[in-house]
């Protein structure tokens, strides 16, 4: 079985992760949309630092729910699978899912990059225990404190390793997209916890399905469910493993 799934901010909202346009997604009355910005950057990269350093740490505590372990027992359970996530938390990745089978297409939030040359470092990257890395990452955030951080080979800013508003996608991670969906259509392809703002994922999610079953998983309607052949218009830590259970069985 071809199995394709995209996610976005709503499979980690069980998780306590704010979504971005939903309540919560502000912080400090300071809209997402404006932070997550190169020019936020240059004007405020201190701010910017600060919004980033407290989504890591809210992410680190946090723990992967329902949703993210029925995804990661699909991922175990079909011949091909590929999981395209907008998300920069790692909780699909500690619920499971390894990293050969999933695009974080947005970038990860624990990696820091350089704002002007190639340099980027993993900041907590694979722990071998979560005890393990809340210590490593806390002594880290203690070291760094208000410091932002400057790059070991150019001196320049570093800057958090996601995609901003206005920013072009990878190209490494879009064209592991592209080899998969070239493969040929899939079998079930499940659209869960996005608004689907973007057009390249409503244009992933109709390739990959080509007319064949198309599942949304949201609480709300968007651009994709016109499309959608199974609407599951729940929280999707209740519908995913109920819809993983039947994917599999069947
Ligand atoms: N289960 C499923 N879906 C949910 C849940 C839930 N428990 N809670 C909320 N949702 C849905 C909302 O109805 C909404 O459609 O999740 C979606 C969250 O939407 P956004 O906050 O817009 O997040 P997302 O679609 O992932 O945003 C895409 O935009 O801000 C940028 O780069 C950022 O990756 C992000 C991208």
């Amino acid at each position: 079985m071809r199995v394709f799934v995209i996610t976005g901010a709503g499979v980690s909202a069980e998780s306590g992760i704010p979504t971005f346009r939903g309540k919560g997604g502000y912080w400090r009355n300071l809209d997402p949309a404006k932070l997550a910005t190169r020019e936020a950057f240059a004007r405020d990269p201190k701010l910017v630092w600060e919004w980033y350093r407290e989504r890591r740490q809210h992410i680190r505590n946090a723990r992967p729910n329902a949703a993210h372990e029925a995804i990661a027992r699909l991922a175990q359970n079909t011949d091909e699978f590929l999981l395209v996530t907008q998300n920069v938390d790692d909780l699909h990745e500690r619920a499971g899912v390894s990293p050969e089978k999933m695009v974080q297409i947005h970038g990860d939030i624990f990696v820091t990059r350089c704002s002007r040359c190639d340099f980027k470092r993993h900041d907590y990257e694979h722990p071998p225990s979560p005890r393990l890395r809340r210590t490593s990452e806390q002594e880290h955030e203690e070291e760094e404190g208000d410091v932002i951080p400057r790059c070991a080979e150019c001196g320049a800013l570093m800057r958090p390793g996601v995609v901003w508003f206005g920013e072009q996608l990878p190209s490494s991670e879009l064209q592991r997209v592209e080899t998969y969906l070239r493969r040929g259509a899939c079998h079930v392809v499940i659209v869960a916890g996005t608004t689907a703002t973007f057009g390249y994922i409503v244009d992933w999610a109709l390739r990959a399905s080509s007319g064949g079953e198309l599942i949304e998983v949201n609480p709300e309607e968007t651009p994709l469910s016109q499309f959608a052949t199974q609407r599951a218009r729940e929280p999707a830590a209740i519908a995913m493993p109920q819809i993983v259970d039947q994917i599999i069985s069947s």
